[in-house]
């Protein structure tokens, strides 16, 4: 039987993601090596040491562009609602693979992803311009530099946790990668994982296709 596909991310979207998701797997190995004397052997990922210390800080700004426009497009579908707590406290049920709630298009796990990301990529800019040298750090004293150093590795830490999840979670449930591959998801797992949303896209369609007179 021919699966039903409903659209979940466009073109530009999975561009912009992958993207992002690209500039931080260079920072996350660029910035251990940095990090980690044990790791040093990792800012090959750049060529050389010195080419690893001079890019790494310029990828970071494409990655802080890309989740900038990510931010814009998603912050209204990760705003907690009363919903979201029937999920937060159910994680029993949930890490049994059980669906609970009338999901909308993120569950609260991804809302709660979402936030963090965004507080640790403002924390990353933030703290890596006071920490780039030659072009800013001379603006800044030297304490305010090693206290920026350090939560730039603290939220560094945290984001690359956070990614792990994510990553986790997107593999865990199955048909989820292919909507950021492709595009598209089956109608039973936009039913099974967000329901409201299936129900949402669902109404949309309809209402298309009556105004189109194909109904
Ligand atoms: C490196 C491997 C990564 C994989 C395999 C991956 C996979 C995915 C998948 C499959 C989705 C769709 C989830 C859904 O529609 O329910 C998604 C959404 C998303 N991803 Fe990733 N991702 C990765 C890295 C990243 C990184 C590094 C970031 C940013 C720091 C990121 C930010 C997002 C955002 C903002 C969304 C939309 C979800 C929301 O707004 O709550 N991803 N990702």
């Amino acid at each position: 039987m021919k699966e039903k596909l409903i659209q979940r991310y466009n073109k530009a979207e999975r561009v912009n993601h992958w993207i992002v998701a690209g500039c931080f797997v260079l920072l996350a190995i660029s910035g251990l090596a940095f990090f980690y004397p044990a790791f040093f052997w990792l800012t090959g990922v750049f060529g050389t040491p010195q080419l690893a210390r001079i890019i790494h800080p310029f990828v970071g700004v494409v990655m802080f562009l890309g989740f900038f426009i990510q931010f814009f497009r998603y912050w209204k579908y990760n705003l907690m609602e009363k919903e979201d707590v029937k999920w937060l406290t159910s994680v029993g049920q949930i890490l049994k693979g059980e669906e609970v709630g009338d999901t909308g298009k993120y569950n609260a796990g991804q809302k709660i992803m979402f936030w963090l990301m965004t507080v640790c990529m403002l924390t990353l800019l933030a703290t890596g311009f006071i920490a780039w040298r030659p072009y800013f750090a001379d603006m800044f004293p030297i304490p305010l530099i090693r206290i920026a150093l350090l939560l730039h590795a603290v939220s560094a830490l945290v984001l690359i946790a956070g990614i792990i999840v994510h990553v986790y979670a997107a593999i865990w449930i199955k048909g989820t990668i292919r909507a950021m591959v492709e595009g598209v998801v089956t109608q039973a797992w936009a039913k099974a994982h967000h329901p409201r949303w299936y129900r949402e896209i669902m109404a949309k369609k309809k209402a298309k296709d009556e105004a189109a007179g194909r109904l």
